[in-house]
């Protein structure tokens, strides 16, 4: 069994929690996650969790909750492959929805349809499918055509 603790990510924990992103597929700088943004994003009224082995420290888990104001928008929850299949990906779930019933706001979501025991996890703690939606995005601005 595994003792961890849940706590709020502090400045420091950047390359643990970088680390963990790129070993769970969800880093990667094309996205623009860097110290700097979570900063603000916390700043903001978002929020960012993580998982804690409290003997050997490692940072094993994540879940990233940016506010605009209107909804709040989960991100990158991970859970590094040594420490899945045992119920921390439902835990982190859980603690993020916990933060948007303390706020009183909506919570929303993307994930690839592949990726079944994602959305497993979301239905069955109260995320119901949105709707045939795409998902656009400017990712460099340089490409905007105007
Ligand atoms: C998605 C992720 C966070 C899940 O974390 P985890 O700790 O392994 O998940 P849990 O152990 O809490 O829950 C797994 C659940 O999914 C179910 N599950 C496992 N594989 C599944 C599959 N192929 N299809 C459907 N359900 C599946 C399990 O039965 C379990 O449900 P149960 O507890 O009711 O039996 C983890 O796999 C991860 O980090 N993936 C890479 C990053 C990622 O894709 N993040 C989501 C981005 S939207």
């Amino acid at each position: 069994m595994t003792n961890y603790i849940i706590r709020d990510y502090y400045d420091n924990d950047f390359s643990s929690l970088n680390e963990l992103w790129e070993e769970t597929g969800l880093g990667g700088s094309q996205r623009g996650d860097n110290a700097k943004i979570i900063a603000q994003s916390i700043k903001l009224g978002g929020k960012l969790i993580l998982l804690e082995n409290t003997k050997t420290k490692e940072i094993f888990g994540s879940s990233w909750m940016t506010f605009d104001g209107r909804r709040i928008h989960l991100h990158h929850i991970g859970v590094k492959p040594s420490y899945q299949n045992k119920g921390f990906g439902k835990i982190l779930t859980k603690e993020s929805l916990k933060f948007a019933k303390e706020k009183g706001c909506q919570i929303k979501l993307e994930v690839h349809q592949s990726n079944k025991k994602a959305i497993e996890i979301y239905k069955k703690l109260g995320f119901t499918f949105l709707g045939d939606y795409d998902v656009y995005i400017v990712r460099e601005l340089d490409s905007i055509k105007f």
